[in-house]
């Protein structure tokens, strides 16, 4: 026979239990187990609930699966729709994080006046009021015609609002004000997020409405709660601030495109502007010769090249072994870049300090910056100049070989639309002002010694 039994639930991260504790077993946190509504159900038996089959398509056959055209929305907002992959896919669910400030309410703001649907859009607000959001929306402009405002935070309403509204897209601000009786008492737990996502989600994959969820990230990085909701949805995009006064927003998980991509916007008082033309953003502009330690390099962001500057210094360490200082390129690949300048050139940095930093601020993961890093490094450790107007690009193996690296076309191309005649790399096709290099000792002589502009 069934029976009821009382459950406990951790009101910082929904961890359960039968009896009641007064440290949360998971979290360690202290008088956060509460009695909650829900029961948990044991069976006298095996503990396998029942489900209702019937209406359940069942298996089918792959080949029978078609995929209809048309599916995507139209953000108005070319670079939402580069990094979501092209627009928004209907009946997904995305979430977008960010510090507090950052620009998200704005940023949907502007996507709900801009985004190209036959229904609504619904912007639910648990944050601000409605007059907050109209002040806003005036103040950057948004055409409100076909935006639908809710100010609420009870999921039930929310989900009746949206049964009754049917609307094509759905934002909601934050995620972390929602609340459902059947999840406890506490808005922004773990088990709300988890109860009230998932009911959101399902709720809006049945009724091909897209789903925006808003998460406030704090500034450790971590959406404490919402980090549940990574796995639930189909993409999560990230807004931030670089360095150099821009924010980018970039996909760290999405299930219909490439996480490779940047949005980037600068804001002002009429709300988030789209960087048109990034690829010379990140350069610093100098006449005639360049200090040692500093190189140009074309990056593949996803879809386009943006030109970067890489800069290093290296001083003799003060504590007997080196140390990397690095944050914007993984420590790691400055190591292994510097290995393999001291094994193959003879170049000694076992012995150095090395700071690696990347104009702008932009973070740098790909392979195709290697050969750049060791010009720089190079070129820090001994004080010669890289040479104006020459860019480079290439990975680099541990056995000293210059890599073929994807897209060198590209980035020879952009690299000379910003004045960069001349490049250094694994070059495959025909190009006139172009060195190819096979290994680290030709490509650094190349670089250093002989190239003659
Ligand atoms: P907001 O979108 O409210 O950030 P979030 O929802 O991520 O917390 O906007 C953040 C900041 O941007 C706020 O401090 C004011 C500033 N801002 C502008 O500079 N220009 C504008 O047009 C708007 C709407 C905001
Ligand atoms: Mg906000």
């Amino acid at each position: 026979m069934a029976k009821n039994k009382s459950l406990f639930e951790c009101i910082e991260c929904g961890h359960q239990e039968t009896k009641w504790l007064g440290r949360c077993p998971q979290c360690g946190a202290w008088n956060t187990m509460e009695e909650t509504a829900s029961t948990l159900k044991i069976s006298g038996s095996t503990g396998r609930r029942k489900r209702n089959t019937t209406n359940k398509p069942g298996a089918a056959p792959f080949d029978s699966i078609t995929v209809e055209e048309g599916f995507r929305y139209n953000c108005g907002i070319k670079e939402i729709n580069r990094v979501l992959g092209g627009g928004i896919m209907v009946g997904s669910s995305i979430l977008l994080g960010g510090e507090p400030g950052i620009g998200k309410s704005t940023l949907m703001m502007q996507l709900a006046g801009s985004v190209q649907t036959k229904g609504k859009v619904l912007y639910i607000s648990g944050e601000e009021s409605a007059v907050q959001l109209k002040m806003r929306a005036g103040r950057i402009n948004v055409d409100t015609s076909n935006i639908a405002v809710l100010i609420e935070t009870d999921l039930e309403v929310i989900l009746a609002e949206a049964e009754k509204l049917m609307p094509s897209v759905i934002i909601l601000d934050s995620i972390q004000t929602i609340i459902s009786e059947e999840a406890g008492k506490v808005p922004g737990t773990v088990n709300q997020i988890k109860y009230c996502g998932h009911e959101l989600i399902s709720w809006s994959k049945e009724n091909n409405s897209a789903f925006f969820f808003i998460a406030h990230v704090t500034k450790e990085g971590v959406i404490a709660g919402p980090k549940v909701l990574e796995h639930m949805v189909d993409t999560v995009l990230y807004f931030d601030h670089i360095e150099s006064g821009l924010r980018v927003v970039r996909a760290v998980k999405n299930r219909f495109g490439s996480v490779d991509e940047l949005g980037l916007f600068t804001m002002d008082e009429t709300g988030l502007k789209e960087v048109a033309d990034p690829a010379s953003l990140f350069l610093t502009k100098r006449k005639g010769t360049i200090p040692p330690g500093i190189t140009a390099v074309p990056v593949y962001e996803g879809s386009r090249v943006l030109m970067i500057e890489i800069q290093a210094l290296t001083v003799p360490s003060k504590s007997g072994f080196s140390r990397i200082y690095s944050d914007k390129i993984d420590a790691n690949r400055v190591s292994k870049i510097a290995a393999v300048l001291e094994k193959h050139i003879s170049l000694k940095f076992s012995d150095q300090d090395i700071y690696v930093n990347v104009a702008g601020g932009i973070k740098l993961g790909e392979v195709g910056i290697e050969f750049a890093l060791a010009c720089a490094l190079y070129s820090a450790r001994t004080q010669i100049a890289f040479p104006p107007a020459l860019a480079v690009a290439g990975e680099i193996s541990l056995a000293g070989e210059i890599l073929p690296t994807p897209h060198i076309d590209r980035r020879i191309k952009t690299a000379s639309e910003m004045g960069f005649k001349y490049f250094a790399g694994p070059v495959l096709s025909k190009c006139k002002d172009c060195l190819n290099v096979s290994t680290i000792k030709e490509g650094i002589k190349a670089v250093f010694k002989d190239f003659k502009p």
